[in-house]
């Protein structure tokens, strides 16, 4: 994955370079190659700082392949994905194409706020011609409004039908300032009955006392990033789900959501860093 991650593209109009960016930093730790020298950098501290950040992070995009696909067996066709990253490795509208059933068709629109993320998924969803059935919206997730009414948006997603809108990875780059309860309730109050929003966050909850210190050190490296990090446990997760009953396992560890292979050794070891669930609005 280094010779890759060396010969990173030049950077398009916008893209800050100077600062490491959260969305890269996480495109490292996931081996894509959209990212430069001061994203490494970065990532290999947060690795000295926090072993498991990889492992982590890829539990967390494998989280993201499970609750696609468990959308789609539920007959849900629309996707939105706020703070959809670099859209390197594993991407929602690929999981959609590969389980999507012959002769059905679906929608995903993409929203993140930052330059590279954006950049990237274009060029990406034209060069796989993807591009009629899904889009990338380059706004902040924190302005519900103008994510829910940008034309991309209103193109792919017809609000009177389900949807499934993920935050996952995300919501712990919002403050308890933005007040996340009161975003998350604005995407509910458009979502029609059936539709599902899954949420995953790094915690510190349950974590070996000499583990939490990392985590927290971790969480404090990205005061120097582009987003700072917040460390959340369940009992401020569990209320922005609001009114919409958690669907089986609940929340769960990101690895104990319907988990479709057993844990390697160093999963094991990431388990204790994320939690996530999935909620859908009633009928
Ligand atoms: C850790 S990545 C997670 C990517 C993906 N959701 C996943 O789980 O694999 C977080 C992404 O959220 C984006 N992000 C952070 N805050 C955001 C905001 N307020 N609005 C839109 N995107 C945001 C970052 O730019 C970054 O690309």
């Amino acid at each position: 994955m280094g010779d890759r991650q060396r010969s990173a593209p030049a950077a398009p109009d916008g893209v800050d370079t100077e600062r490491p960016s959260v969305a890269r930093v996480y495109d490292w730790y996931l081996g894509g190659d959209q990212n430069w020298a001061i994203d490494r950098e970065f990532g290999k501290r947060a690795v000295e700082l926090f072993p498991q950040v990889k492992d982590v992070a890829r539990q967390n995009r494998e989280l993201l392949g499970r609750i696609v696909r468990a959308a789609l067996e539920a007959g849900i066709r629309q996707f939105l994905d706020l703070g959809s990253g670099v859209p390197t490795v594993g991407n929602v509208h690929e999981v959609v194409r590969e389980h999507l059933p012959e002769g059905e068709a679906a929608t995903v629109v993409y929203v993140d706020y930052e330059p590279v993320a954006a950049a990237h998924a274009i060029v990406l969803l034209e060069r796989d011609g993807s591009t009629d059935w899904s889009g990338l919206v380059q706004e902040d997730l924190r302005d519900a409004d103008a994510v829910l009414t940008n034309r991309t948006t209103k193109r792919l997603i017809d609000f009177r039908r389900p949807v499934c809108v993920l935050m996952l990875a995300v919501l712990h780059f919002v403050g308890g300032d933005d007040q996340p309860d009161e975003i998350i309730a604005q995407y509910q109050q458009k979502l029609a009955p059936g539709s599902w929003l899954g949420i995953s966050h790094i915690t510190d909850e349950n974590v070996p006392a000499e583990e939490v210190a990392a985590v927290r050190a971790l969480a404090d490296s990205y005061e120097h990033t582009s987003n700072p990090m917040w460390v959340r446990g369940s009992g401020e997760l569990e209320p922005w789900f609001g009114a919409w009953p958690l669907l089986e396992p609940g929340l769960v560890p990101v690895a104990d959501w319907r988990p479709d292979c057993a844990l390697t050794p160093a999963g094991r070891r990431a388990r204790p860093f994320g939690l996530a669930g999935v909620a859908a609005r009633p009928s």
